[in-house]
C-alpha cells in the first residue's frame, strides 16, 4: 500500500466539484485516512511549495492556494502516487487526457482543481505536512483489511 496527499483546490471547491471529485476518488479504489477542510495561510502554502519557490510562478500559487478554503485528504491504494496522477491527469488542463479530473474541472495551470504527490517519499512527507499520525485514520469501513 502507498500514500499520496490530494488536495482538492480553492478552484473545485468554490465551483462546488469537492463531492464529485471525493466520489472519483472512492470509485477509482483509494481509501481516504485523513481529510479536512482547511483555510491555508499564506506562509503555509509557502512552506508547503517550498520546492518551487524559486520559480516565476510562486508567488500567484502561494496566493491562490491561501485565497479561499481547500481540502487535504491523504489517499491510499496499491501504486497511490501514479494511479492518483493519472486520475487527475496532466498539471496543465489543455494537455490533460478526456476523462481526467482536471479535463474535467480546472481553468488554468494555476487553477488546476486538484493537487497529486509526485513520489511515494513525498506522499508522507506531503501527509504529514497536513495531518499528525493521530489523524492519519487505519482501517475503517472504505477498506478491506483490518
Ligand atoms: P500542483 O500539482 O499543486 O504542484 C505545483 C503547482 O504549481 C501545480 O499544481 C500548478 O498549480 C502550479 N504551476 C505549475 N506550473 C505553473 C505555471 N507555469 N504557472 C502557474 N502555476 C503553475
Amino acid at each position: 500500500m502507498e500514500r499520496t496527499l490530494a488536495i482538492i483546490k480553492p478552484d473545485a471547491l468554490a465551483g462546488g466539484h469537492a463531492g464529485k471529485i471525493i466520489d472519483r476518488i472512492i470509485s477509482e479504489g483509494f481509501a481516504i485516512r485523513a481529510m479536512k477542510l482547511v483555510r491555508l495561510t499564506r506562509r503555509e502554502t509557502e512552506g508547503f511549495y517550498a520546492v518551487h519557490n524559486e520559480r516565476p510562478f510562486f508567488g500567484e500559487l502561494t496566493e491562490f492556494m491561501s485565497s479561499a478554503p481547500c481540502i487535504p485528504l491523504v489517499l491510499e491504494r496499491a501504486d497511490a502516487v501514479a494511479k492518483w496522477r493519472e486520475v487527475i491527469g496532466a498539471t496543465n488542463p489543455a494537455e490533460a487526457a478526456e476523462g481526467t479530473i482536471r479535463k474535467q474541472f480546472a481553468t488554468s495551470m494555476g487553477e488546476n482543481a486538484v493537487h497529486g504527490s509526485d513520489s511515494s517519499e513525498n506522499g508522507i512527507k506531503e501527509g504529514r505536512y497536513f495531518f499528525s499520525e493521530s489523524e492519519i485514520v487505519a482501517g475503517g469501513a472504505d477498506v478491506t483489511e483490518a
